[in-house]
């Protein structure tokens, strides 16, 4: 009888302290939640920005651009182009939104859509918009651009950027040629 009675004292004492623990990760875990759900911003920003060096090491040896684009596909450039949309209209006359308008993109001079507020980094920048320098804009615009005020971190794989800019060429009436070979095949 009087060791039930203490087996039943120890059992509650330890039913207590687990409660306590239970209680405490839970409201953590609110905590946690909560915090997250403060900082959670719908539009991708910031979030790829380490590339790993040896990754880096490997794009550059891949493909040329040339032979990218020659198998890149327009349809799935314009699911990647969702991504853009939040900022960005590419219709012919369209409005500027967060970012300029994306009508006639490639070949225009950087920074020069009318009627947009750009940033003084993107300004002067000079030039116009090649695939070759969208392609490397796009992989990270504040490394392309530092001062841009693209809130976008960037598209990491190669192909993405390919079919994107596939996509991108088709907002014009007369798409800009396709770059060429830059580099002749090895074999
Ligand atoms: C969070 C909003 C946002 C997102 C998402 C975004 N952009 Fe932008 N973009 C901007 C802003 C703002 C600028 C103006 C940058 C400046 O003035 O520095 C800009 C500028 C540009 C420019 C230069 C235009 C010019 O007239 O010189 C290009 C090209 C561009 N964005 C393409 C894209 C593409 C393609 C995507 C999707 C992969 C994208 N952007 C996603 C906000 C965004």
């Amino acid at each position: 009888m009087g060791s039930f009675n203490l087996n039943k004292i120890m059992m509650a004492v330890l039913l207590t302290a687990l409660g306590m623990i239970g209680i405490g990760g839970l409201t953590e875990a609110i905590f946690d939640r909560e915090g997250l759900e403060k900082n959670a911003y719908p539009i991708e920003v910031e979030t790829a920005t380490a590339a790993a060096p040896a990754e880096a090491a490997v794009v550059e040896q891949g493909p040329s651009l040339a032979e990218l684009l020659a198998t890149a596909s327009a349809e799935k450039g314009q699911k990647i182009f969702k991504k853009c949309k939040a900022c960005h209209s590419a219709d012919n006359g369209g409005k500027n939104l967060v970012g300029p308008n994306l009508w006639n993109i490639v070949g225009r001079a950087k920074g020069s859509h009318a009627g947009y507020g750009y940033s003084d980094a993107m300004k002067a920048k000079g030039g116009t918009w090649t695939y070759e320098d969208l392609f490397t804009f796009l992989k990270k615009p504040k490394d392309f651009v530092p001062g841009t005020k693209m809130g976008f971190a960037g598209l990491k794989k190669p192909a993405d950027r390919a079919a994107l800019l596939a996509y991108l060429r088709t907002f014009s009436d007369a798409p800009v040629a396709l770059p060429t070979a830059d580099a002749p095949a090895a074999d």
